[in-house]
């Protein structure tokens, strides 16, 4: 049910992306820092390593962080993602982690997936992240901005 209301809340954000794309920045234009994804590695190491996988391969029962985890979020802008692990994620003790490591471990997610760095971190704040798309497909079909 979780999954069903995520993905309604995603298609709806999806299409408010849309409208906006004309200003808006992706992932594809450095959405965070080379220093914000090293620390971001050491987090996702202690709080989220243990069920995901050192790799991001994810585990029997645990999606992956990277591969079919791209398309699946793909359309949405970053603050989806980023609510989603601040509210339900590390599984156990959801909410334990600060804003601004959050922030960092999204980094550290999006530099796993190849999305490149850039000269500004990733902001904390709903309103900075809701204004990147994460438009994984946009580069494929040759539509990067
Ligand atoms: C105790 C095990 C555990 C830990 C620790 C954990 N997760 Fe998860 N995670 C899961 C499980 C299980 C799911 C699937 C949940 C579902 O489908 O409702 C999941 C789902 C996710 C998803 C959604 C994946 C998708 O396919 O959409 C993200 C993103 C995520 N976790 C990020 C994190 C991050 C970031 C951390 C560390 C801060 C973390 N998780 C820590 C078990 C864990």
């Amino acid at each position: 049910m979780r999954r069903i209301i995520l993905a309604f809340s995603m298609m709806l954000v999806a299409q408010g992306a849309q409208a906006r794309s004309a200003h808006s920045q992706s992932i594809w234009n450095g959405a965070y820092t080379e220093d914000q994804a090293a620390r971001g590695a050491t987090s996702y190491q202690q709080n989220c390593a243990r069920c995901h996988g050192a790799g991001l391969a994810g585990t029997f029962e645990i999606p992956p962080l990277m591969g079919r985890f791209v398309p699946y979020w793909s359309g949405s802008t970053l603050d989806v993602l980023v609510d989603y692990i601040s509210r339900a994620m590390p599984l156990g003790r959801p909410g334990s982690l600060s804003p601004a490591v959050n922030a960092d471990i999204v980094a550290f997610i999006l530099k796993s997936n190849g999305f490149p760095a850039g000269s500004k971190e990733l902001g904390t704040s709903a309103d900075a992240q809701k204004a990147i798309t994460f438009d994984a497909t946009n580069k494929k079909r040759g539509k990067a901005h």
